[in-house]
């Protein structure tokens, strides 16, 4: 087992992505926090987990609220004693042309995606220091890194994410806390789903590997990101989009 005994939090673990994850990280043996706000799909993806034989708790976070955030961590230290990992998955668009993005939609993106990341780390890393220990991976996108027609707000974010997480590679390698993220290309969730059929016909033709990611897709970068096998790799963005951008 890969994470055997570790504590692992994911946001945004109550569908797509981040569900794989728990579901994959309880399989390599972690204890996961499922963080999420939607609380009937977190308390379903918890039963899942279960039901394979996993271990793991549900709690009611909103990634765009310190308080909430920090209730979150210490309702996860105390059920565990420890946080080893976390994964800053929650994420939302809210798309819109840059003539037609309203201040509101733009604020949004930015208080989930942005400062969401920043909560959930400033939270956990205390817990990580005292230990010298620690993985961090946080869920940037093609977008940010290539910009996106429609995504003005959120390619702001994503590309923030890959700022962030060399700031704190640099800040945190020392305290022997390891820090990434993951880019993702386009993958089968609800959030993609929402995106106009003809985009994702003209999105597949632009794929070498002509189909768009799975979940489990990004769940597996996130466990390598996560497990002991990646302990020299600190700053980077990994790429997860079957080529998009070649
Ligand atoms: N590339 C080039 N041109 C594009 C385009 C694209 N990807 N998308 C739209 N356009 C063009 C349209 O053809 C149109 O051109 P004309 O004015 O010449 O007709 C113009 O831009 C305006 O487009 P719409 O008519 O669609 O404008 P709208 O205001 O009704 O809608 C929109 C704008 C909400 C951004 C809509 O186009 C849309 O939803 N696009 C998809 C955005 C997208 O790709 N989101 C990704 C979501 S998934 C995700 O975010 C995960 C991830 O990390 C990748
Ligand atoms: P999804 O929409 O399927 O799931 C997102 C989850 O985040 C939901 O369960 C939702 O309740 C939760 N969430 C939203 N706002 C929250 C908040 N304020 N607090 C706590 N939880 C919140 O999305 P998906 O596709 O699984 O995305 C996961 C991550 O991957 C996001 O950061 C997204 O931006 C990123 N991503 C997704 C891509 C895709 O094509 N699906 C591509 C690139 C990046």
């Amino acid at each position: 087992m890969r994470l055997k005994d570790k504590v692992a939090i994911v946001t945004g673990a109550g569908n797509g992505i981040g569900r794989e994850t728990v579901l994959l990280f309880a399989k390599e043996g972690a204890k996961v926090v499922i963080a999420d706000f939607a609380e009937e799909s977190g308390k379903n993806v918890l039963q899942e987990v279960k039901n394979q034989g996993g271990e793991g708790i549900f709690k009611k976070v909103n990634v765009a609220s310190k308080e909430s955030v920090d209730e979150m961590v210490k309702a996860a230290v105390e059920a565990y004693g420890t946080v080893d990992i976390l994964v800053n998955n929650a994420g939302i668009t809210r798309d819109g042309m840059l003539t037609k993005l309203e201040a509101e939609d733009w604020q949004k993106v930015i208080d989930v995606n942005l400062s969401g990341v920043f909560y959930c780390t400033q939270a956990v890393v205390p817990t990580m220091i005292e230990k010298g220990k620690g993985k961090i991976i946080s869920t940037s996108s093609v977008s940010g890194v290539y910009g996106n027609v429609g995504q003005t707000n959120y390619a702001a974010t994503k590309a923030g994410v890959v700022g962030m997480t060399k700031t704190w590679a640099k800040e945190l390698g020392r305290k022997g806390i390891n820090v990434n993220a993951v880019a993702p290309g386009f993958i089968e969730t609800g959030m993609v789903a929402a995106v106009p059929e003809k985009v994702i016909e003209k999105v597949i033709a632009k794929v070498p590997m002509q189909r768009l990611g799975k979940p489990l897709d990004i769940a597996q970068a996130y466990l390598y990101l996560a497990s002991e096998e990646s302990n020299y790799v600190n700053g980077t963005t990994l790429h997860v989009d079957g080529g998009i951008v070649l």
